[in-house]
């Protein structure tokens, strides 16, 4: 071990007695790495956001492949949803409004007259507590917890939820996240929104990058990007299609994501729901940095970043539209309100699972 991995090693080690020693440290907002050799995931617990993922390209340059912030005050009024997990329904939820079990739940509406990302104070934008961090070794992670009431942001019953990262070898970053249903039933739809960009989070357009995805079918979504009319359609013969590996630019300049010009779109994932099975392969040619997304999730969120206007990024970079890529396994978009998708509800005293692997590679 280096001198420099042993004084990490050294910290690593305090600063995890100081967790396991003190309530109020744990839900303390503060940044904690995740490193494995060359490669470093470092995630805050507000938000349960991933700020960054270093790893090197085949010269052996290292990069910071995720699009965020510098600090974690500048999280805090962010509105570009840099790497945080979204919930307790992620994407949008029509008129924020929905009828369980007879009785009808109004929603935080955030996004024009709709529901988006669980509402303006979702799971993004709250402090989460470190339950377990272990920051060097075999399989480095982190386990973060947040209770979310009865009545927070609309939704039904107090809910507990888990988010743990997990680096390993090679070059592999595991989400898992999970939510028990204490006492009512509630809708239930996490996802993890990180934007990357596999030259470095400062290096430009993605247009480049080749794109495979496992999905033969999507959900076509309206002007308000909501799936308003229900239905599944094949991707073939549309600049949806990306079953065989295709650069992200090669057609984007003919997708609306609702207002603006790119990918903003929900995939089906082909397979089985419920088992890992892979998602997304996603290259770039210039540096060789490759990502590969495996996930046990019905559906994908293809999103090209496309909302980004010279908007302020880490180390001084700035972002514009189509800077990074982000790859959301997700449920159907406002299942609640369309009984033909497969429901999202969660029962008391049942358990949600969602499993994202990302396997980095150069
Ligand atoms: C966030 O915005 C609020 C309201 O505009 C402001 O009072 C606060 O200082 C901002 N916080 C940060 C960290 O910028
Ligand atoms: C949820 O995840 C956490 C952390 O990985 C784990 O400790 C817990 O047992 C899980 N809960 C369930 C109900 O599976
Ligand atoms: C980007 O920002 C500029 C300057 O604020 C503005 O004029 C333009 O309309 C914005 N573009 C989009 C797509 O929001």
């Amino acid at each position: 071990m280096a001198r420099g991995e042993l004084f990490l090693a050294a910290l690593c080690v305090v600063v995890a007695s100081a967790l396991a020693a003190n309530a109020d440290a744990r839900k303390m907002v503060g940044v904690y790495e995740l490193r494995k050799g060359d490669f470093s995931v470092k995630v805050t617990n507000w938000g349960a956001t991933i700020m960054s993922v270093i790893l090197p390209d085949s010269k052996g340059n290292l990069a910071d492949v995720v699009l965020g912030r510098d600090t974690v005050a500048q999280y805090v009024n962010d509105t570009s949803f840099f790497g945080p997990v979204a919930g307790r329904v992620a994407q949008r939820i029509a008129q924020g409004r929905f009828v369980l079990d007879g009785k009808v739940y109004h929603l935080n509406i955030n996004d024009g007259r709709n529901t988006l990302q669980g509402g303006g104070r979702g799971f993004h934008k709250v402090i989460w507590t470190v339950r377990e961090y272990v920051c060097a070794g075999d399989s480095p992670y982190i386990t973060l917890y947040y209770r979310s009431f009865d009545g927070e942001q609309g939704f039904p019953g107090n809910l507990d939820v888990h988010v743990t990262y997990r680096v390993s070898s090679p070059y592999t970053l595991g989400v898992h996240m999970n939510a028990t249903a204490l006492d009512k039933a509630t809708p239930v739809n996490l996802l993890q929104h990180t934007y990357w960009n596999l030259g470095g989070h400062g290096s430009g357009d993605v247009l480049g990058h080749a794109l495979r995805l496992a999905a033969s079918r999507y959900t076509p979504l309206d002007g308000e990007m909501l799936p308003s009319s229900g239905r599944v359609a094949p991707v073939a013969g549309t600049p949806f299609d990306f079953r065989a590996p295709t650069p992200i630019g090669a057609r984007i300049r003919q997708v609306m994501g609702g207002r603006v010009v790119g990918y903003d779109a929900n995939y089906v994932v082909d397979g089985e729901p419920g088992r890992m099975r892979p998602v997304a392969a996603v290259r770039d040619g210039a540096s060789g940095r490759a990502l590969e997304l495996w996930g046990n999730q019905p559906c994908v969120q293809l999103y090209t970043a496309n909302w980004l206007n010279h908007t302020e990024g880490k180390g001084g970079e700035v972002y514009d539209r189509w800077a990074g890529f982000c790859l959301e396994t997700q449920g159907y978009p406002d299942a609640v309100n369309h009984p033909e998708f497969p429901s999202q509800i969660l029962r008391h005293g049942q358990v949600y699972r969602h499993d994202m692997v990302f396997k980095l590679s150069f």
